[in-house]
């Protein structure tokens, strides 16, 4: 399995391509699974060859056979992460929050980086621009919580490395995938959720260096404490001290990247959202206090509060609506354990969205409370789109355990499941 994963046709396309533009060059002779000899030491690597590699499946990763002339070191992350921090807001405040003799581009420098994972690093430079840069952004959040959190140096120079590598196993995915990743099936998606373990699988070769701390890490970036994660769906109980620190970096550096929701209210509306049920408490609390609250980006938006209070509203409908429905369905379904299952996502968002600020029972009010500050409704706003936001990785973990329900069935509990999704999904559109 390991084999395959690493030898996929993305991931050969993606080093074959990126031979016509860098000298990349066998380092010893390349031999297929059953003894042919497909390269020998010292041959270039380019497109044309792409046929070739693609028909047999390999002896050893490619990482471990080629070298290309540039590979990513650890200087060339320091230098990337000083660039970011001068460049980007948010990290610039996190940098001021440190004492002064804490460089976190000096922390992600210390990053030990071997030929192979060099090799990859360059592919991604070269290939998947923005992912390498979301890396090195992870890196630092992850550099930042290690000194926080008060983590032994080797602990974090083992969390800045999983912050570098966390994303590396999208090389292996189909690149029109993860260009739509919003509107992907059920059997697409897999490959998504595959990518955490194609690079653990990478990682997991080099024991003195990666395995097991930086690989288990990395393997449970997209994790969650209530268990509601992937790609093994492993809760609390299980889910080790590395991981949890870097799924709240990843989750900080991806909010961040995502253009339009860049804005502090918007992280802090998610993270507080998060905070009991899915992501590490303390760790959010030390990035919730570099987002301390900002009037002058306040000032600056204006919302309608009529609007809000409708869409609260709204909110507070969908829950009652499935309160009223729920135990009449589960007399009538013929398995239960969706719904079951349903129910306590359900009762989970409620709770979290009562902890984050709203109260169903007294939309009204919403107008009272927040008309003279908006900074406040501001994070109103951003709750009713994580409503939205949230209730779409219901729908995905759903169908991640019971995938049939991607198909049309008889089952009335079903059709009451996909209907009141719906309903959800189109909340804030309306
Ligand atoms: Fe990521
Ligand atoms: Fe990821």
């Amino acid at each position: 399995m390991s084999q395959e994963q690493q030898d996929d046709p993305h991931y050969k396309k993606h080093v074959t391509e990126l031979g016509d533009t860098r000298d990349i060059v066998a380092s010893h002779d390349i031999y297929s699974q059953n003894g042919i000899k497909l390269l020998s030491a010292g041959a270039r690597i380019n497109s044309t060859m792409y046929e070739r590699i693609i028909c047999h499946k390999l002896n050893a990763p490619l990482e471990q056979s080629l070298s290309i002339s540039n590979p990513v070191s650890s200087s060339d992350l320091s230098e990337l992460a000083q660039r970011i921090l001068h460049e980007h807001p948010l990290f610039e405040r996190v940098h001021r929050t440190l004492p002064e003799n804490f460089s976190l581009a000096e922390a992600v420098g210390k990053v030990q980086l071997n030929a192979p994972l060099g090799f990859k690093l360059a592919v991604a430079r070269d290939r998947m621009e923005e992912m390498f840069s979301h890396g090195v952004e992870t890196a630092l959040i992850c550099g930042f919580l290690g000194h926080q959190i008060g983590l032994d140096t080797q602990q974090s120079i083992q969390l800045v490395t999983a912050g570098i590598f966390h994303d590396l196993g999208e090389l292996h995915i189909e690149p029109e995938l993860l260009g739509r990743r919003d509107s992907l099936s059920m059997s697409e998606r897999k490959h998504i959720y595959a990518h955490p373990l194609t690079i653990f699988l990478i990682l997991q070769e080099f024991p003195d260096l990666y395995h097991p701390m930086v690989s288990t890490a990395v393997l449970e970036h997209h994790e969650r404490l209530d268990g509601s994660g992937y790609p093994s769906g492993i809760n609390q109980k299980k889910l080790g001290r590395l991981g949890r620190l870097l799924a709240v970096a990843e989750v900080v550096s991806s909010l961040y990247r995502s253009g339009a929701d860049a804005e502090p209210s918007r992280i802090r509306i998610m993270l507080k959202l998060n905070m009991h049920h899915q992501l590490d408490a303390a760790a959010i609390g030390h990035i919730l206090s570099v987002l301390e609250s900002d009037k002058e980006e306040a000032a600056a938006k204006s919302v309608g509060i009529g609007k809000l209070q409708g869409i609260v509203q709204k909110m507070a409908e969908q829950f009652s609506a499935w309160d009223r429905d729920y135990q009449y369905q589960m007399q009538g379904c013929t398995d239960s354990k969706r719904l079951i299952f349903l129910n306590e996502r359900i009762n989970m968002l409620k709770c979290a969205l009562e902890d984050a600020g709203l109260n169903f029972n007294r939309t009204e009010m919403i107008a009272e409370m927040f008309c003279d500050d908006t900074l406040e409704a501001l994070e109103l706003q951003g709750l009713a789109q994580e409503f939205v936001s949230k209730v779409r990785d219901i729908e995905h973990e759903l169908k991640r355990r019971w995938p049939s329900l991607d198909q049309p069935s008889i089952d009335t509990g079903d059709e009451f499941i996909r209907s009141w999704i719906k309903r959800a999904l189109k909340l804030t559109a309306s």
